[in-house]
């Protein structure tokens, strides 16, 4: 028997005294149960509009439409009522035809244009290209046709906010729903608490109060509020299973930057052993691979093992060079993932805010003041890190370029 918390039930009222609009957006916190209850009233929903209509559920990519959607769905309304298959991007939902689409997918935006939709949902909606948005929105042209969409804040500039959820124009054909994290009664208090701890500064602005708020200020605010509460000594670290360098190339006005990090098995705990910010300024590849030899060299003798380095990949010449220079050490040399570097600070401050992050300040000083002197560029519309010289990015990337293949596996969020 489904059980809603009391905002779930407000929404499911509204819908049944027609309150609902064209578009409707449920947006907040995450895991307020936007997603759980937006399922429900979409089934219910295209249960009771024209068979002949095609629907369309859409998501950043077809595996998180699969994961966060279609999964849960086929859940709670059953297999008899839900079938879907991602190989030919269709499913079925109470007998009607419903396609499957990821917004990223270029290709996309080109399938649904000349379609004629009956309904749409889209699930975390800020992550879509607007042009694959606009696109949709003129697709939903049949008599009653709705959009129900459920996403997380982001920043006020945003063009879902600005062009839609506060055009004064638009205001008839919107339904707006807040859903805060305490609106989810069915999560288990210790977990709701744990969860507002990791989420710090603009995160929690954004992820835990569900505001619209701008990212300003120190990005690592709660490293630098207290740095010596990160602090551990080599001989109080416990055992662990990998330990990683991260390189950054800089360029002639930049530094090149060296980091070695340790990780349990368990992937829970992060610590930063030991970090290098060498001027690139007149320096020759061949000089740099040499503080690059010695850097691993005190980590294998003071350690016993580096299980990899990973490069900056904009420079694979380099990185050739590094690994034929290396090979004595026996260190493989790897190109850097990359990730979004958003994704890299939000895993960054996680671990902090959660207390799984350490290092060893004597060994990790330019680490340190890295972490001290990072600020958000303000006047960019999306999220970035100030990069105009004033701050070490470079320190930041290499310490990230350690660690960051393993964030899926030590945050779940991921
Ligand atoms: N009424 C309910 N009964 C049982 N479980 C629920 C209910 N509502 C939500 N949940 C569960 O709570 C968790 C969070 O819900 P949901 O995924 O809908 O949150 P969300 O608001 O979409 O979060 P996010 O912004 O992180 O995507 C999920 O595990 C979901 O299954
Ligand atoms: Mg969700």
């Amino acid at each position: 028997m489904l059980e809603f918390t009391e905002k779930q039930k407000l929404l499911i009222r509204k819908f049944k005294d027609n309150e609902l609009k064209r578009l409707n957006v449920l947006e907040g916190s995450v895991r307020s149960g936007k997603t759980w209850i937006s399922l429900i009233l979409w089934a219910a929903w295209v249960a009771s509009r024209p068979k002949d209509y095609l629907y369309m559920m859409c998501a950043k990519s077809l595996q998180t439409l699969k994961r966060n959607c279609l999964l849960p769905l086929q859940d709670l309304v059953g297999e008899n009522n839900f079938t879907f298959s991602l190989s030919t991007k269709e499913g079925v939902l109470f007998g009607r035809k419903i396609m499957l689409e990821g917004a990223n997918d270029k290709r996309s935006e080109n399938k649904i244009r000349g379609i004629t939709l009956g309904g749409a949902y889209c699930d975390e909606l800020t992550l879509f290209p607007k042009d694959f948005f606009t696109m949709l929105l003129s697709r939903l042209s049949t008599p009653r046709a709705k959009l129900i969409a459920t996403t997380n804040p982001d920043v006020p500039t945003h063009w879902l906010l600005t062009d839609y959820l506060n055009n004064a124009n638009l205001a008839d054909d919107i339904f707006r729903m807040f859903f805060g994290i305490d609106d989810n009664t069915t999560l288990d208090p210790e977990y709701v608490k744990a969860l507002k701890k990791e989420y710090t500064g603009v995160y929690y602005d954004r992820f835990i109060l569900g505001l619209w708020v701008v990212a300003a200020g120190a990005i690592y605010k709660i490293f630098s509020d207290k740095p010596a509460s990160y602090r551990i000594t080599a001989d109080k670290l416990p055992h662990f299973d990998y330990i990683n360098i991260g390189l950054d190339f800089g360029g002639n006005g930049s530094s090149h930057a060296l980091s070695a990090t340790a990780l349990t098995h368990d992937f829970k705990l992060l610590y930063s052993l030991k970090h290098e910010r060498i001027p690139a300024k007149n320096m020759s590849p061949l000089d740099l691979y040499g503080r690059v030899y010695r850097f691993c060299e005190a980590i294998i003798k003071k350690y016993g093992k580096i299980t990899a380095l990973y490069a900056d990949s904009a420079e694979q010449t380099l990185i050739a060079g590094l690994r034929v220079y290396l090979k004595p050490l026996g260190v493989v040399v790897k190109n850097a993932l990359k990730r979004e570097i958003n994704d890299r600070i939000f895993a960054t401050t996680i671990l902090m805010a959660a207390d799984r992050y350490r290092m060893i300040p004597e060994e990790c000083e330019s680490l340190s003041n890295a972490f001290k002197g990072a600020v958000w560029d303000e006047k960019v519309s999306s999220e970035s890190r100030l990069d105009d010289g004033t701050s070490d990015i470079d320190s930041l990337d290499s310490f990230e370029y350690s660690w960051e293949r393993y964030i899926p596996r030590m945050i779940k969020e991921f």
